[in-house]
């Protein structure tokens, strides 16, 4: 199959979204740009069409997909009820980076449920996004448009480098802004929980609905997440990575260490880290105040220091509040939990 990459600018929008909805209502497959990471998109009431996703990406069928909406009203088909509180987050939180767990209406197909009795739920705040749905007139399901285990894509590019030859249709609408996935939250039972950690965090929908507590298998290695995606491997380069945290004094003599053992290393890390160890092959990712420039950036980097062929990548991590929180889970699993806290 060719992939047609469709890059939009500021005439071609509405001409684009026309020929990628098309593509969607015949049952068919187009990445396109939402604010925290491209998404591989399929009509989500059209059950052979999903499957193709899970094909596409390889994707284990136990992992069920995120169905996105252009308007709250298009939830009422999708979901058994809707609770006061999840009305509430609707009504603030969306469109953003935001995904509601829901008990599934019948109408859902088994296949984006991966067979539960519940559904997940996400308004993306991005004009091509909303203006895909409006006009393919349906949900559409989608995951990160990525081959599973890889790194999610935040730019068309990386798309491409995943599943070129493989769908109909890339629209390149330029980097995704806050560049890791949304938030997981299920308000379906109490304690709500947060099944995975994105741009909000727990005080974010404290101030709206009460106390909200994270799932405990994202720390705790021996539970079962409830959130089905999170117990593969996930965002993994080729190359093999260590994370590095703490006392940057401390990183020097480790770094000594490490270049003994590795022929050549590729190092991310923030600007206060770089300016101090002074090494070859850096690559800044943000200032280390800046955690949303840090999560709009650590897929990108990841991929392209992949590319690089080098023997190990080293990459800083980040404290562990605010987005930091989700930023330190999909770090946790891009490098097979190898963190050296220093
Ligand atoms: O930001 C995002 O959420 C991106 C963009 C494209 O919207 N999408 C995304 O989808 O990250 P995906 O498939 O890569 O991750 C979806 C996560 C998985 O961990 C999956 O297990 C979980 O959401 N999930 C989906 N449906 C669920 C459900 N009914 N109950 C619990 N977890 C669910
Ligand atoms: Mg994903």
């Amino acid at each position: 199959m060719q992939t047609k990459l469709e890059k939009i600018d500021s005439k071609n929008l509405d001409e684009v979204l026309e020929k990628a909805a098309k593509i969607i209502k015949a049952g068919g497959l187009v990445a396109f740009p939402t604010e925290t990471v491209y998404g591989l998109g399929a009509d989500a009431m059209n059950e052979t069409a999903c499957d193709k996703i899970f094909e596409v990406k390889r994707r284990k069928k136990d992992n069920p997909l995120i169905v996105h909406v252009s308007d709250i009203d298009m939830v009422d088909e999708l979901v058994k009820e809707v609770t006061d509180d999840q009305k509430i987050l609707m009504q603030r939180m969306w469109p953003g980076p935001m995904t509601l767990i829901f008990k599934a209406s019948d109408k859902i197909n088994p296949t984006v449920t991966a067979g539960g009795n519940t559904v997940a739920i996400r308004m993306p705040k991005d004009e091509i996004s909303l203006k895909l749905i409006e006009k393919a007139k349906t949900p559409i399901a989608a995951p990160s448009a990525n081959i599973s285990t890889r790194p999610s894509p935040t730019n068309a590019g990386d798309v491409m480098s995943d599943l070129d030859g493989s769908i109909e249709m890339v629209i390149d609408g330029g980097d995704s802004k806050i560049g890791i996935e949304s938030t997981v939250i299920d308000l379906s039972e109490r304690p709500y929980t947060i099944l995975r950690p994105g741009y909000y965090t727990s005080e974010d929908f404290e101030k709206y609905v009460g106390p909200v507590v994270y799932d405990s298998a994202l720390r705790d290695q021996d539970k079962i997440p409830k959130s089905p995606g999170q117990k593969y491997k996930h965002y993994a380069p080729k190359t093999k990575m260590i994370v590095i945290t703490g006392d940057r004094e401390n990183f020097k003599g480790y770094i000594k260490e490490l270049e003994k053992d590795y022929d050549s290393i590729g190092y991310i890390l923030t600007k206060q880290t770089a300016d101090l160890l002074n090494l070859d092959k850096v690559r800044i990712i943000s200032d280390e105040a800046d955690l949303e420039e840090y999560s709009h950036n650590i897929f990108t980097y990841i991929r392209s220091m992949d590319r690089e062929n080098f023997s190990l990548i080293v990459l800083e991590g980040v404290k562990e509040e605010g987005i930091g929180i989700g930023i330190m889970n999909r770090i946790r699993k891009s490098c097979s939990n190898n963190i050296i806290y220093l």
